[in-house]
């Protein structure tokens, strides 16, 4: 069994993008920036957007935090993403999700300027990517497909088994593993919760792929011998030995699970540090204006 290692992966992609803007740099070009609007104070949204502005500065990139109190307007909201879609100085920027109910968040994703939407969410950017058009992709999937590509996993005419339909990770994900491209090439059956019997395709699995946020909902019983198993799943579970107060917690029974496979993530350490990567590497192609 070999660990899949998203935390050293993440770094080397981000390496590898701070030398590229260390040559922009270096010949006097304008350095990516990023611009990232939070509104609201939930714990997680704040800890991932924080992180983001940390990765900007430790590349290289210039980025701006954008906050705002949970009772903001749409109307708001959406003068600001205006804003930024004219600001020359921002090659990119991302509304974190979720938002307060009183904001029609499809509104939100709709305002963005495609060019800009680094997160991939527009449906001009998700129109693109199922038409096999240059688009930004979505940070999780994208991240996934450099962690099969990396370790070299072989992903064609495999069986892939991809559980959850989310916009942001599921139903992507589903799209991308069977594009006529490496990593792809599979045969891919989307798993959702009105799925009756999910081990019966879980065991048929070459790859499984879950983003459903529900710990211990994959067990030994439901993974075949040498399968590879990619979990996105990161919930929140009371510990109190930790100075938080939780730990995360994958969708995989984990210890369980690892001996069975071929290639596993762990929780946490596996696919969460790529979407960070994936993020940066989304800004620097709109920096270079390589999707449009
Ligand atoms: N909330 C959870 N994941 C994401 C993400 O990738 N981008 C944004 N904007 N919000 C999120």
């Amino acid at each position: 069994m070999t660990l899949l290692d998203g935390k050293q992966t993440s770094e080397t992609i981000q390496e590898e993008i701070a030398r590229e803007v260390e040559a922009i740099r270096a010949k006097g070009g304008k350095v990516p920036h990023l611009a990232a609007v939070l509104v609201g104070n939930d714990g997680g949204s704040v800890t991932y957007v924080n992180n983001k502005v940390l990765a900007c500065e430790r590349i290289g990139f210039g980025s701006t935090l954008i906050r705002y109190e949970d009772t903001i307007t749409e109307e708001e909201l959406l003068a600001k993403i205006d804003e930024l879609n004219n600001d020359d100085m921002v090659d990119g920027f991302i509304v974190q999700l979720p938002l307060p109910k009183h904001i029609n968040t499809e509104r939100v994703i709709e305002s963005i300027d495609p060019k800009k939407d680094v997160d991939g969410f527009h449906p001009t950017n998700v129109g693109r990517m199922v038409a096999g058009l240059n688009a930004y992709l979505p940070a999780t999937p994208a991240g996934i497909l450099q962690l099969l590509k990396r370790y070299e996993i072989d992903t064609d005419g495999k069986h892939c088994v991809v559980i959850g339909r989310s916009n942001i990770v599921g139903s992507p994900m589903s799209i991308l593993m069977a594009k006529a491209a490496y990593p792809g090439n599979s045969t891919v059956t989307l798993c959702h919760r009105n799925t009756v019997d999910l081990p019966y395709y879980t065991r048929q699995a070459d790859i499984i792929i879950t983003a459903v946020g529900r710990p211990g909902l994959i067990t030994e019983d439901m993974v075949k011998e040498g399968a590879v198993v990619i979990d996105v799943g990161t919930t929140r579970v009371p510990d109190a030995s930790r100075k938080s107060g939780y730990r995360l917690r994958g969708d995989v029974d984990f210890d369980a699970v690892a001996p069975k496979c071929s290639y596993i993530t762990p929780v946490p350490g596996g696919v969460g540090p790529l979407t960070i990567a994936m993020l940066m590497t989304n800004t620097l192609r709109a920096a270079k204006k390589e999707v449009y």
